[in-house]
């Protein structure tokens, strides 16, 4: 089986939209799948943003991205409709310094074919060559629902990291390389999550490195 990843174009634009719809069941009816326009607007604002996944030939997956504004801290609480602006990535900002997730999704028959961790290294190579300090996200707690009502998220997450218990997102998202910072309740109306969603962030090294080597030479300089 061989994978794909590619900028995505206008022409792809109907089978990502059917891609998107299939991938969120139980979320199309909350507005929170994107319709083929929203999809023209993405590439229009941030093509180099939109990428898509292929198997075999095939447009299996694909990842939405934007650049919020300068103004906002992505690390800060937000919702997924206030930070992409109900999903237009409206406010994308090419001058902004973090490369936001706002989507991953692979056709379920392609799950556990490594399309999503090929999608989620091209995200992070996209963020180095764009030079940002980093990708951020909120992730879904997929497997939320079937866990014990008593569970609070944070227990549950906890759990997913330690590897005791088992959620198809966030340990993808984890064995991609981000970190869980922390949780965003009320992130999008999402059952399965019981609303809550992870704040997922991955550092791009090579800012890390040089904001490091600064610190390092204003510390020296203070001496
Ligand atoms: C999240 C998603 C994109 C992952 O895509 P995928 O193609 O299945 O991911 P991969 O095959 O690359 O698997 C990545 C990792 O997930 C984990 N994984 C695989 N199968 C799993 C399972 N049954 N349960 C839990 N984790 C599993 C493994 O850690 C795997 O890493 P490995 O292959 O090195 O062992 C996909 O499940 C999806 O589209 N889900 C629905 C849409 C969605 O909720 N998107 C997330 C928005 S935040």
């Amino acid at each position: 089986m061989s994978i794909t990843i590619r900028t995505a174009t206008l022409a792809d634009v109907d089978a990502l939209a059917a891609l998107n719809r299939a991938a969120y069941p139980d979320l199309v009816q909350d507005g929170v799948v994107f319709d083929a326009g929203q999809m023209r607007g993405h590439q229009l604002r941030f093509p180099a943003g939109q990428l898509v996944a292929e198997l075999d030939g095939q447009i299996v997956g694909a990842i939405a991205t934007m650049i919020p504004p300068r103004a906002l801290d992505p690390l800060a609480p937000h919702t997924w409709m206030g930070i992409t602006d109900a999903g237009s990535f409206e406010r994308h900002d090419a001058g902004g310094d973090t490369l936001y997730l706002a989507d991953i999704y692979v056709h379920q028959r392609a799950w556990g074919s490594g399309v999503g961790r090929a999608l989620y290294a091209a995200l992070f190579a996209l963020c180095r060559k764009l030079g940002l300090a980093n990708v951020v996200g909120g992730g879904r707690l997929y497997d939320y629902v079937d866990a014990e009502a008593s569970i609070a998220p944070a227990t549950y997450v906890a759990q997913v990291i330690r590897g005791e218990r088992r959620d198809r997102v966030l340990q993808s998202q984890l064995r991609a390389g981000f970190e869980v910072r922390g949780l965003l309740p009320g992130y999008l109306h999402d059952g399965r999550s019981r609303h809550v969603a992870t704040l997922i962030v991955w550092d791009n090294p090579d800012r890390v490195t040089v904001t490091a080597g600064v610190r390092a030479i204003e510390a020296r300089v203070r001496l």
